[in-house]
């Protein structure tokens, strides 16, 4: 049997738009009411330990009320017929809940915690982390999210999964945020390039392709008609 052709999906926050979570660069430029370095910096949380906290309890609480969109669920599809790494800047789980099996937080997930004072003590974390609550070394539990300003651990892996990509989707993401929306320039020269956003920015990398076809559309029905378009 021949090797299967090896599908790399980049997602953004727009590909959650369509099951109710807000992207970040709404209008206001504010997310969910805040400025961005108040609830996602290392700044941030020196300054007020116990609005961060409560920022993503919200968060947390409010995945527990949206579920996996189409464009989520059509993505599993894609297994039957490739290899499919999902690369993720969202720190929701919802390609989880839609069935993707092999996927990369870049920015983290809602749905843990780690030790302030030692990053490799990560815990599930379903419920409200409030101030108080400690690693097993007694250090302050924090959201595990990559803030502003923060490295990027799995980015590594991430370049080493697009390497040898034969595709590359990117879905709802303006690709504004560096690493990752330079992670498209790791990709093989031939591979084929998906944009589906239905506000598309190209950017540096994204120019300097020759095999990019942008799909400006809603997550869920670009996801489809590209979905359908590659199961053949
Ligand atoms: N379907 C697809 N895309 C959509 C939809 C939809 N229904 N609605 C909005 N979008 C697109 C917007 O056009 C925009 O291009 O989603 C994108 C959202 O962009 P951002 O809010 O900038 O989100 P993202 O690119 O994921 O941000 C990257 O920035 O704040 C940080 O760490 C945070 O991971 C985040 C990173």
């Amino acid at each position: 049997m021949s090797k299967r052709q090896k599908i790399v999906i980049l997602t953004g926050a727009g590909i959650s738009a369509e099951s109710g979570i807000n992207t970040f660069r709404d209008a206001d430029g504010l997310w969910e009411g805040h400025d961005v370095m108040e609830v996602a910096s290392p700044e941030g949380w020196r300054k007020n330990q116990a609005l961060v906290l409560d920022f993503y309890n919200q968060r947390r609480r409010q995945l527990k009320t949206v579920v996996p969109n189409a464009a989520h669920l059509a993505l599993k599809e894609l297994e039957k017929q490739y290899e499919v790494v999902v690369i993720t800047q969202n720190v929701d789980d919802l390609h989880e809940r839609g069935g993707s099996t092999n996927i990369i937080h870049l920015h983290g997930e809602l749905k843990k915690v780690r030790s302030t004072g030692d990053e490799d003590l990560i815990y599930d974390w379903e419920d409200d982390c409030v101030l108080g609550d400690r690693c097993k070394k007694g250090y302050q539990l924090r959201p595990h999210i990559v803030w502003f300003g923060e490295a990027v651990p799995a980015l590594e892996a991430a370049v080493d999964e697009i390497y040898d990509a034969h595709h590359i989707l990117i879905i709802g993401t303006s690709m504004q945020v560096y690493p990752a929306a330079g992670l498209v320039g790791y990709a093989p020269r031939d591979a084929n390039i998906y944009y589906i956003d239905p506000n598309p920015s190209i950017n540096y990398e994204l120019q300097r392709r020759n095999k990019l076809e942008v799909f400006p559309e809603a997550a869920t029905t670009g996801v489809r008609k590209l979905v359908d378009r590659l199961l053949v």
